[in-house]
């Protein structure tokens, strides 16, 4: 078999990648590990920078978003009893759009029926062969029989555990990597939100978040320990655990219901450079994770997309390579800045378990510099929004 790019990874980065790649004429096969259902049922990010929303306009796929997507113009900060609103509207003339990742991705597979792309799903032991000559080519199997596809270019996009960056030796990769000391544990319940913007809460309790997915879906985390069980995190512990962390006025406010879905997640910080290798160039997951304090994960996976599919489009189009010999250096230096904008807003709005007086006194300050000082919004809000690609 033989196809101009392999995608190895169907999640969004590499759906994205696709549909773009396809609307271009550049013809694609995309490997995935396990089944779509399972890559439909991952309940993940939810809030979608301008810059993603634009590619979904151009991918073809954003009628649904336009329709059932909430635009927020702004962004709530507590800490104990005290709210504020960093107003990305009157701030810098911007938004961004609550549309569930699940639903990014669902809208991606349904084009990519449409348009007849090759997508080949329960792949196992992929194999990205030869990516530093001009003739790579990806071997896996699939129903127990084993395949080969030679190719132009591979587009590693299978999230942080994927084979990608693996590919890449030990003397060309340096790993930058910081873990938090605590996870998020996540909550989705079919009850109304309970506030119309987002509510980051610091509290001496520990980070909480309330989110959305629409006007009866609810996502609510709490900052939790990575090596909590979470069958001991039962709805009713989690809901008083979340109303305690939240100022009182919205508290009292919260509807509670059963939970539809419950996962605690780890946090980190995480880049991979170079971000190319060869052939091989990596997207999204597969290269850097932030901590999801700021919603910069997919956001990020996206701007890399960009910078990809621009490259390739140019070499195709115009038999011109700068574009793919720069993409490692242009979307680290947008990765960096969300990786600290994500670690900034990380440690402004958490507990951490060796946190002296005077660090809970700069923490402070710092929440309320940005409570009080335009200047700061205006910085929170820039990268909120999200960065020019
Ligand atoms: P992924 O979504 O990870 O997709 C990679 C795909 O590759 C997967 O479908 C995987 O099955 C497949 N794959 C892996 N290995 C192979 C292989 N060897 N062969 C073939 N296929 C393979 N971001 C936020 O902004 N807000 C959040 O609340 C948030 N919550 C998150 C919760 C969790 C538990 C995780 C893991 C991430 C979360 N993120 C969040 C981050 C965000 O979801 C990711 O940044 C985004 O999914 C990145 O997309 P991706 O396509 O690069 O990678
Ligand atoms: C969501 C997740 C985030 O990490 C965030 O910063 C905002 C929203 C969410 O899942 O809705």
């Amino acid at each position: 078999m033989r196809t101009q790019v392999v995608i190895v990874g169907g999640g969004p980065s590499g759906l994205l990648l696709g549909q773009l790649l396809h609307l271009k004429g550049i013809e694609t096969i995309i490997l995935e590990r396990k089944t779509r259902e399972y890559v439909l049922g991952r309940i993940r990010a939810g809030i979608l920078e301008t810059g993603l929303v634009n590619m979904m306009r151009e991918a073809g796929v954003a009628e649904r978003m336009d329709k059932e997507c909430f635009v927020h113009d702004g962004t709530c900060i507590s800490y104990e009893n005290e709210m504020f609103d960093i107003n990305f509207q009157k701030l810098i003339g911007q938004n961004v759009v609550v549309y569930g990742q699940t639903e990014v991705t669902r809208d991606l597979y349904d084009a990519r029926d449409a348009v007849g792309g090759q997508t080949i799903f329960e792949v196992e032991g992929v194999e990205i062969r030869d990516a530093d000559t001009d003739a790579p080519y990806v071997t896996f199997t699939v129903d127990g029989s084993a395949r080969r596809i030679d190719c132009d270019f591979v587009a590693g996009c299978d999230g942080f555990h994927g084979v990608s960056r693996k590919t890449i030796p030990d003397t060309v990769r340096k790993d930058y990597e910081k873990v938090f000391p605590f996870g998020w544990l996540g909550v989705l319940s079919e009850t109304p939100p309970v506030h119309e913007e987002l509510i980051y809460a610091n509290s001496a309790r520990g980070f909480a978040l309330c989110s959305m997915r629409n006007e009866n879906l609810s996502r609510y985390y709490v900052q939790c320990n990575v090596s909590d069980d979470i069958f001991e995190w039962t709805d009713e512990k989690f809901w008083d655990e979340l109303r305690r962390r939240l100022p009182e006025a919205v508290a009292d406010k919260l509807v509670t219901g059963p939970s539809v879905e419950k996962s605690i997640a780890p946090l980190r910080s995480f880049v991979c450079e170079p971000m190319r290798w060869g052939r091989l160039f990596l997207c999204g997951d597969a290269a850097h994770i932030v901590p999801p304090t700021g919603a910069k994960g997919l956001n990020t996976a996206a701007s890399d997309v960009h910078y990809l599919y621009e490259g390739l489009v140019h070499y195709y189009q115009d038999k011109d390579s700068h574009g793919i010999d720069t993409y490692s250096e242009k979307a680290l230096a947008r990765i960096w800045k969300a990786e600290r904008f994500s670690w900034a807003t990380t440690n402004m709005l958490h507990r951490f378990p060796d946190q002296s007086d005077f660090d809970l006194k700069m923490q402070r300050a710092e929440i309320e510099s940005l409570h009080h000082n335009e200047t700061a919004q205006k910085w929170f809000a820039q990268n909120y929004v999200g960065l020019p690609y």
